[in-house]
């Protein structure tokens, strides 16, 4: 097997903190950013530099001895400004790629399915080149980012661009994690009933393996050089199917509920959050201030086309998301990042 190198940009967050293991299981010598220090848990043998992207200088020494650029790096809403959004995601792809050589075999970019929007229906399931319409500065900032990697690819760079849906599994601090942890409170508090908005709202998820698995598949796949792919497993649950799950991990049952914004208040959550650190529980999911605030939005171009990642011969191992969810769920538990009377 020819040497690979890779270089990953941010290592230090979810979707590599699963993809630099697998990368290292396969073979790959890997080179991994990040802003922070090193984190504790990653291997010896990996290479790690701590690096503001969105600084230009000193960003060619990254690529010494480097094949292939996995570029993760990225902020995203859950966190940031729209300023930082701007600077991690545009500027951060924009002075990594200046400093990139012309010798690398692949770059693999992760966008996000953000790029194209709610507000202008698009062709439903939406393919990969319709012209995006991203409505809020998450979609915008990961958009603009993708036409810098677009340009290159015109001047030549084997670029592949993923579009990833929400994104769940073990170590997954935002989106479903927030969820996971809502429901966990309320548990926590007592409650035998998760309640949840009467109206329906379609979900789109993808298992955090499947998305690491497309990312080590299209990064050899020769074909897929020049393309972008959605990657959303292929079933798409409603907001009262996840709650059911989520409900039932926790011995509760659901309470479809007039009001949108049902349940407890911000103030009470934050309150019993508190006890439950208290008791122990790790901090790192996330309290989102809206109670299951990645189940609340609605989207009319919420199904996507994955006939494109398909073709590729690439299948998702998670289609069925109920047992996907339900371990994910455990492993929150086992680690304690929820935790129970
Ligand atoms: N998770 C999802 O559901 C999802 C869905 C669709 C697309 N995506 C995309 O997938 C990528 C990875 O997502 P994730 O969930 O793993 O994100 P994450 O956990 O928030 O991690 C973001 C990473 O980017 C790094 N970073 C941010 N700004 C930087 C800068 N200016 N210079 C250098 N590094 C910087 C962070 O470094 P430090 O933390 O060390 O500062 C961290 O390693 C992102 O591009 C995201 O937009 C994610």
């Amino acid at each position: 097997m020819p040497h690979k190198q890779a270089l990953l940009t941010g290592a230090t967050g979810f979707v590599a903190s699963h993809l630099l293991p697998a990368l290292l299981a396969d073979g790959w010598s890997v080179r991994a950013c990040g802003r922070r220090p090193r984190p504790d848990w990653f291997p010896q043998e990996v290479d790690y530099r701590s690096v503001d992207l969105a600084r230009p200088e000193g960003l060619d020494a990254l690529y010494e001895g480097v094949t292939h650029l996995f570029h993760l790096a990225g902020a995203s809403s859950s966190t940031s400004t729209d300023e930082e959004m701007h600077r991690g995601n545009v500027v951060a792809t924009r002075n990594l790629l200046a400093a990139a050589p012309a010798t690398l075999a692949r770059v693999v970019h992760m966008s996000s399915t953000s790029v194209y929007g709610e507000e202008v229906q698009l062709p439903v399931p939406v393919p990969e080149d319709v012209q995006p319409h991203p409505s809020r500065g998450y979609g915008k900032a990961k958009w603009e980012a993708e036409q810098e990697m677009w340009a290159k690819a015109e001047a030549g760079m084997a670029v592949v661009v993923l579009r990833p849906v929400s994104t769940f599994g073990p170590g997954n601090v935002k989106l479903l994690g927030s969820a996971v942890l809502d429901t966990a409170i309320e548990a926590w508090a007592g409650l035998a009933t998760l309640a949840v908005a009467a109206r329906p709202v379609e979900q789109r998820l993808v298992h955090i393996d499947d998305l690491v698995g497309a990312s080590l598949h299209l990064a050899e796949h020769e074909e897929a050089v020049g393309h972008a792919y959605n990657v959303v497993a292929e079933q798409y649950p409603s907001s009262h199917d996840v709650a059911r799950i989520l409900a039932g991990a926790f011995g509760m049952e659901v309470e479809l509920d007039d009001q949108a914004d049902c349940g407890l208040a911000y103030e009470d959550r934050a309150a019993i959050h508190a006890q439950m650190l208290e008791h122990g529980m790790a901090p790192h999911i996330f309290l989102t201030e809206q109670r299951f605030r990645f189940m609340a939005k609605e989207n009319r171009n919420n199904r996507l086309r994955v006939d494109a990642l398909l073709g590729t011969g690439f299948r998702f191992a998670h289609s069925d998301l109920e047992p996907a969810i339900q371990t994910t769920i455990d492993w929150y538990r086992e680690h304690r990042w929820v935790i129970t009377r």
